[in-house]
Formats: structure tokens, sequence, C-alpha cells
């Protein structure tokens, strides 16, 4: 039998489907592995089930010659050195798709959430600091008629879209692929959507969602020229990858409420988040939840381990990475 390293718990009904045709090394501890130990257990391994927490770099890739696919769990796969990967003949794979649904609802969670002060207002409440209903109390921004631009067109990105009419936003986007790209339907997503340069996008919308994965390009894509760029009264939602946004930047923007507000899922420099950050009222923080539903987390898993077994079993995986 094939001997699988899996980095974290799954799902019981996951991991004995895999039980049943290799030997797994499970690695049930409640933080991330640490890189000694995922080292000392990738070796002599054929697949390594892992997380964005692990970050399978050269060091890992060569001390497991036997390896023949890493299968992360998770859609962004910045975490592997994927190129080093195909140069050794190992096969990376990602869970796109089962995720689409999740991802897109927290991120209008996240919309709303802001631009309503939810979280604000909860603090608020929690510190017995509310004296009562009042007109001008707390106001938030209404989303109709507004702008919503979208940094990136991949699938998550449209299907963000697709729920933009429920609140009469329109929709702005910066890609670099062609609107048809998105597979059936996503033409009529965009039927209403412009298309426009990322200045343009950054200067127009009243909420800029981040939908690109992390690569040396998209790097600190949002910086302080680019904050700057932005509507005073704009919010960011980060539901990509923290590291997209120069967060000490973004501190700097809030605190001088050059912003209306930010929400982030993601952050620099994981679990941490920038401490200047942690004070402010007009910035919503929640911990990188976005595909995290029972039911999508489960649907993750399993398709990595399917990808693992077709794998092992010489047949080509289900979702390589592109
Ligand atoms: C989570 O962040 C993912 O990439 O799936």
């Amino acid at each position: 039998m094939s001997a699988v390293l899996v980095t974290c718990k799954l799902p019981s009904s996951v991991l004995a489907k895999l039980r049943e045709r290799a030997d797994v090394d499970l690695y049930a501890g409640e933080a991330a592995i640490p890189a000694d130990e995922l080292r000392a257990r990738a070796s002599g391994k054929q697949a390594i089930v892992c997380l964005v927490t692990d970050a399978i770099d050269r060091s890992v890739l060569d001390a497991a010659p036997d390896l023949k696919i890493v299968a992360n769990v998770a859609v962004g796969y910045n975490n592997i050195d994927a190129a080093y990967a195909r140069s050794k003949g190992v096969v990376v794979t990602n869970t796109p798709d089962v995720l689409i649904d999740s991802v897109a609802d927290f991120t209008w969670a996240l919309i709303l959430a802001i631009t309503r002060r939810l979280s604000e207002g909860e603090r608020l409440v929690r510190r017995g600091a509310w004296k009562g209903w009042a007109l001008d109390f707390m106001l938030g921004t209404e989303l109709k008629g507004k702008q919503l631009g979208l940094v990136g067109l991949g699938r998550i990105a449209r299907a963000v879209a697709a729920r933009a009419p429920a609140f009469g936003v329109h929709v702005a986007y910066v890609s670099r692929s062609a609107p048809g790209d998105g597979g059936p339907g996503s033409k009529n997503v965009l039927a209403t959507a412009e298309s426009m340069s990322l200045d343009r996008l950054l200067n127009t919308s009243d909420v800029v969602s981040l939908h690109v994965p992390l690569t040396p390009e998209t790097r600190h894509l949002i910086d302080k020229k680019a904050i700057a760029r932005m509507k005073r009264s704009a919010y960011l939602i980060n539901t990509a990858r923290g590291p997209v946004v120069d967060e000490a930047a973004l501190a700097w923007a809030l605190q001088q409420h050059l912003l209306a507000g930010a929400a982030l899922d993601v952050y620099e420099n994981e679990p941490a988040v920038h401490p200047d950050l942690l004070g402010l009222e007009n910035v919503l923080l929640v911990p990188h939840l976005a595909s995290g539903t029972a039911e999508t987390r489960t649907a993750m898993a399993d398709l990595a381990i399917d990808n693992v077994i077709a794998v092992l079993g010489g047949r080509a995986p289900l979702t390589p990475v592109p």
C-alpha cells in the first residue's frame, strides 16, 4: 500500500475512504505541523495531504523522493513550491469549485457587515455603551446604486458578482483573462458588469473586493499608492490572501480615515494581525473563515483525497493546479 501523510484531522468519512487504499500517517496536533516534523514525516511518503498553513517548500519536496502528489485542502496554493514540485514530477492539486458559494456568501457577509457597522455595533452593545435608539446613531452606508469593484475575475469573483443584483449593486472588475473564461453562465453574470483598469476601479468603486491569488505580481498590490487612489468613502474587502494588501499601509490609512473601512479574513502573517489594526473601529477582523462551512470543508477534504486516490491509482488528478 502507498503511504500518505495527512497533516491535519479530516472528517472521519473522508479519512476512512483514504485508509481503505493507503497507509495513513495522520498528524493530529491542534496547531500546524512543525516544519521539522513535516520534513521527517514526508520522507518515504507517496502523497501529502496538506493545508495552507503547511509550507511545502524545496526542503520538504527533497525529503520525499517517492512523492507523487501534494494535495492541498484549499483553492490557494501559494504555500507550495509548485514549480519545483513540477520539476520533480510531483503533481500538485487544489480544491477549486467546491468552495465557490461559501466564499462568495462570506464575501457578501463581510461587505454587509462593514458597510452596516455590525462588528462595531456589537462591540458597543457588549461593553454596555448603548444609550438607546437615535435617528443619527451609527449610520452605515447603503449599498443600492453603489459600485462593487472586483479585483480578479476567477470563479469566486464571478459568484460574488452573481449575488450583486440582489443588493442593487453595479459590478466593475479588473481581470487579466477574457470575461468568457469562467464556464457556463459566466457571461450572463457579467452582462452588466464593467471591465476597467485597476486604477479606474480603485478610483470609482465604493467597495473593492480582492479575488486574486498570491503571486509575486499581486504581493502588496494594494499598497499606500493604491489605497490613495480609493475614495475616502470606500471599503476594502480581503478574502484572498493577506500579503495582497500592505497591512501597515492599510492600518495607517484607516487611522487617518482615508478609507471608510475594511473587512479582512486573511492577514500577512497569520495568525498574527498587525497590532495597529486591532484597536481600530473601522475594520472588521475575522480569522480566515471564508470557506468555513461544515459542508464545504468536508467537500474540500473529499476532493483532496479523491485527487490522491486518482494519482496513486495511476490516473490523472481531478483538479491539478494550473
Ligand atoms: C483558503 O484560504 C483556500 O485557499 O481555500
